[in-house]
C-alpha cells in the first residue's frame, strides 16, 4: 500500500520536533549469565500454502500416479488412455493403460498441469521418470507453453522406448532452453500396436538441494539453511490430528519408496472455504527421513510432532475422538519413531534407517506429542505416552502443548497439567495482534524457573484488518522477540508459523517466506527471525534502561530491549527495538569493564518508512536490514535510533 506524500511528509516532520529524552540503557558486561540454548530461535514446517506438495518438494508433476480420488485430476486426457488399479505399488495401486487412438492421425496420450504450472528456468535440466511396461512401444515427453500465442507449443522434447513386459523405472532428461513458469508436461504414445503402461510420472528440476536425486527445491532449502535455526519443527500443527481418524498425519506412510507412501488429503485443502483447494493433498515425497534429513542439513535439532490420540478438536466432538483404550498404536508409533531415529542399524526401525541411506543416527532429543488440544482428554492421553517414553528413552524431551491460545482457560489448565505430567517444555502459540505483541514486553519475565521450558511454538503479528505481510508487524515481532531473549533461561525454542507460502496457494497469512514455482521472497518477518538467529549469541547479560530492568509491558516509550554476549566472536550484542513514531537517542553503556576495551563495531538497522510495505515477487528487496560501522568510546555508545526501527549493535571485546 501506499502512503499518501503530503501525510508521510508531515509524519516525519512531526517526529523530528518530537525527539525525546536521551535513554540510558546500561549493559552489564562483566556479569555473563546463563546460556541460550542452541534451539533458541527455529523453524516451524508445516505443507500449509503448499509448503510441501507444489513447494519445497520439487516434485512438478501433481497426482503423479492417480490417486486422487478424482483419479485425472490435474491431467488431461486424449485418445484412448484406461485408468486401471492393479498396479506394482499396492499402496497406490492406480496406474493408466495407452492404447491405439483408432486412426493414423490421432493420438492417445496425457497432460499434467504441474502445481500452478510448472516452473522450468533456461539452460536447467529436468528429469522426467516413469514407470513402465509394453512391448516396442516409444512415447514422446514434452515441456509445453501453456496458452502459447507463439509458433509452437513445444518448449522441449524427448523421446523415451519402452520395451519391457514386466515394469521397469525409464528416464530421460530435458533440457530446458527457456524459462517459462507454467509449463505443462505432455506425454504422447507414438506406437499404435497394442498397449503402454505408465505409472508414477514423475519430472524434477536436476539440481536440487545438495543435488539429491529427485529432492528438495533448493532455493527454498537454501533461504532455511540461511537463517541457521536451531531446531526445525515438523510436520506442523494441524495436520498432525487430521480432520478426521484417517487423514491424521501417520509418519510410518511417509517412508520407504516412494512410489509406495499412500497418498493423504490435505486437511488444507478444504479449511477455509473462501480459499479453497481441491487439488491438494500430500503425496508424503517429504517424509519423516527427508525431514530427519533436512534438519541435519541445515544443522538444526529435529523435533517431531506426534498425534497424541486425538483428531482435530474444533472439528470433531469428544465422541468421535479415540478413547484411552484405542491409542496405544499412536503410542507406539512414538516409541518407534525414537527407534527409526536414534536406533542401532540392528533394530527394525533402525534398520529401515539405514536401509533408506542414513545409517548413522539422526540425533533426536525433542518430541512434541499433541499440537493444540485441550480439556481433559489431552492430559489423559498425554501421560501413558509420557511414561512408555520415558520408560524406554528417558534421554528424550518431551514437549507438550498449552493448547490454542496464549492465554485462558485452556491455557491456565494446561500449564499446570503439564508441570504435573513432567512434560520438558509446553508449546504455546500466539497468532495476536499489534495490541497483544506490544503488551507482551513482559510475559516470560515471572515464569517459574523451576517448570517445564517454554516452546514458543506458532506465533505471528496478526495486524488488525491487515491479515498480510508487512513491515509494522514484524517491527512488533522483534520487539516481543527480546522478551524471548531477556528470558532465555525459561524460554528455549520459538519458532515463527507458517513457514512457506505459494503465491497462488496460499490458504493462511502472514507467512515467512513466500514463493511461486521459480522465485522465493523472504518477507519482512523472515529477516527478523534471521537477524536474532544469526545474532543469538551464547549468554544472556543484565541490561537496564533508565536505571529499570528493561522488563515493561510496552517498553520505556516504545522501546524495547535485550543484551546477549556471544562467547564465540568475543562479541556483545544489544538489539534495540524503537516502535515509537518518533527518532530516540540513546546512550548504551557496557559497565563493568576496563577501560576501552570494546573496539568499534556495526550496527544492523531494519527499517521502513512505510509500516504496510513488504517485499514481493515483483521488489523482493524491499525492506532488507542494512549494515554499517560504528563508533564506540570508552565502552560507551551515543547514537540515535530511527522511529520504527529494529537496530542491533554489536561490539568485539
Ligand atoms: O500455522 C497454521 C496453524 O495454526 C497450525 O496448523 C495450527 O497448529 C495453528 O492453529
Amino acid at each position: 500500500m501506499k502512503i499518501f506524500q503530503p501525510f508521510l511528509t508531515l509524519m516525519l516532520s512531526v517526529d523530528l520536533t518530537a525527539q525525546s529524552q536521551n535513554h540510558n540503557l546500561v549493559v552489564q558486561a562483566n556479569k555473563i549469565n546463563g546460556p541460550i540454548q542452541s534451539t533458541m530461535y527455529g523453524l516451524f514446517f508445516e505443507d500449509i500454502n503448499y509448503a510441501a506438495d507444489g513447494g519445497m518438494y520439487a516434485e512438478l508433476v501433481k497426482n503423479r500416479s492417480f490417486e486422487f480420488p478424482q483419479n485425472f485430476m490435474g491431467w488431461v486426457t486424449y485418445g484412448n488412455v484406461k485408468l486401471m488399479d492393479d498396479g506394482p505399488f499396492e499402496r497406490n495401486p492406480h496406474y493408466i493403460r495407452l492404447g491405439n487412438p483408432g486412426h493414423r492421425e490421432k493420438w492417445t496420450g496425457v497432460e499434467n498441469e504441474g502445481f500452478f504450472g510448472i516452473g522450468i528456468k533456461k539452460d536447467n535440466d529436468y528429469r522426467f521418470s516413469v514407470w513402465a511396461r509394453g512391448e516396442n512401444q516409444k512415447i514422446r515427453v514434452e515441456l509445453i507453453k501453456n496458452n502459447s500465442m507463439e509458433e509452437s507449443q513445444v518448449v522441449v522434447q524427448q523421446e523415451l522406448e519402452i520395451n519391457t513386459t514386466e515394469w521397469k523405472q525409464y528416464e530421460v532428461i530435458l533440457h530446458s532452453p527457456a524459462t517459462e513458469p507454467k509449463a505443462h508436461l505432455r506425454i504422447f504414445m507414438l506406437s499404435r500396436e497394442s498397449t503402454l503402461d505408465l505409472e508414477h510420472i514423475s519430472l524434477f528440476p536436476v539440481d536440487t538441494w545438495k543435488n539429491r536425486k529427485n529432492g528438495l527445491r533448493k532455493d527454498l532449502v537454501q533461504v532455511l539453511y540461511d537463517m541457521h535455526p536451531g531446531v526445525l519443527r515438523f510436520p506442523g500443527g494441524c495436520i498432525v490430528e487430521g480432520t478426521d481418524f484417517n487423514t491424521r498425519y501417520q509418519w510410518k506412510n511417509t517412508i520407504g519408496q516412494v512410489e509406495n507412501r499412500p497418498l493423504n488429503e490435505n486437511r488444507w485443502h478444504y479449511t477455509f472455504p473462501h480459499r479453497f483447494f481441491p487439488d491438494y493433498f500430500q503425496s508424503y515425497g517429504l517424509g519423516f527421513f527427508e525431514f530427519f534429513q533436512l534438519a541435519e542439513d541445515i544443522g538444526a535439532a529435529p523435533l517431531p510432532i506426534l498425534n497424541v490420540g486425538l483428531i482435530c478438536q474444533y472439528q470433531n466432538e469428544e465422541s468421535a475422538q479415540p478413547t484411552i483404550n484405542q491409542i496405544q498404536p499412536f503410542i507406539q508409533d512414538a516409541l518407534d519413531l525414537i527407534e527409526f531415529a536414534n536406533g542401532d542399524t540392528n533394530t527394525k526401525w533402525g534398520r529401515f534407517r539405514a536401509e533408506m541411506g542414513h545409517e548413522a543416527p539422526f540425533n533426536l532429543k525433542y518430541l512434541g506429542i499433541g499440537n493444540e488440544q485441550w480439556g481433559k482428554i489431552y492430559p489423559e492421553h498425554l501421560k501413558p505416552f509420557i511414561e512408555a517414553v520415558r520408560k524406554s528413552y528417558p534421554e528424550i524431551k518431551i514437549i507438550g502443548s498449552s493448547g490454542p491460545g496464549s492465554e485462558g482457560e485452556d491455557f491456565e489448565y494446561l500449564w499446570p497439567q503439564m508441570r504435573k505430567l513432567g512434560a520438558d517444555l509446553v508449546d504455546e502459540h500466539f497468532y495476536r495482534p499489534e495490541k497483544w505483541f506490544l503488551s507482551q514486553g513482559n510475559r516470560y519475565d515471572n515464569y517459574d524457573r523451576k517448570g517445564p521450558k517454554v516452546f514458543a511454538g506458532e506465533y505471528a503479528c496478526h495486524g488488525t484488518g491487515k491479515k498480510f505481510n508487512h513491515f509494522h508487524a514484524s517491527l512488533l515481532e522483534a520487539a516481543f522477540m527480546t522478551n524471548l531473549e531477556r528470558n532465555a533461561d525459561v524460554v528455549h525454542m520459538a519458532t515463527y508459523a507458517p513457514l512457506f507460502a505459494h503465491v497462488e496457494g496460499w490458504q493462511w497469512r502472514p507467512d515467512l517466506i513466500w514463493f511461486d514455482n521459480l522465485n522465493t521472497v523472504k518477507s519482512c518477518s523472515y529477516y527478523v527471525q534471521q537477524l536474532y538467529s544469526l545474532n543469538k549469541g551464547t549468554n544472556m547479560v543484565p541490561l537496564t534502561m533508565n536505571k529499570k530492568p528493561v522488563s515493561g509491558q510496552e517498553g520505556q516509550d516504545g522501546l524495547f530491549a535485550s543484551a546477549v554476549w556471544d562467547s564465540n566472536e568475543h562479541h556483545y550484542i544489544v538489539k534495540v527495538v524503537n516502535t515509537s513514531n518518533k527518532p530516540q537517542q540513546l546512550t548504551i553503556s557496557f559497565n563493568g569493564l576496563k577501560k576501552a576495551q570494546l573496539s568499534n563495531g556495526k550496527v544492523i538497522t531494519f527499517h521502513s518508512d512505510n509500516p504496510d510495505i513488504d517485499n514481493s515477487l515483483e521488489t523482493p528487496d524491499a525492506v532488507t536490514p542494512k549494515e554499517s560501522p560504528i563508533s564506540i568510546e570508552n565502552n560507551i555508545l551515543n547514537t540515535t535510533i530511527k522511529a520504527q526501527t529494529f537496530a542491533i549493535y554489536k561490539f568485539k571485546k
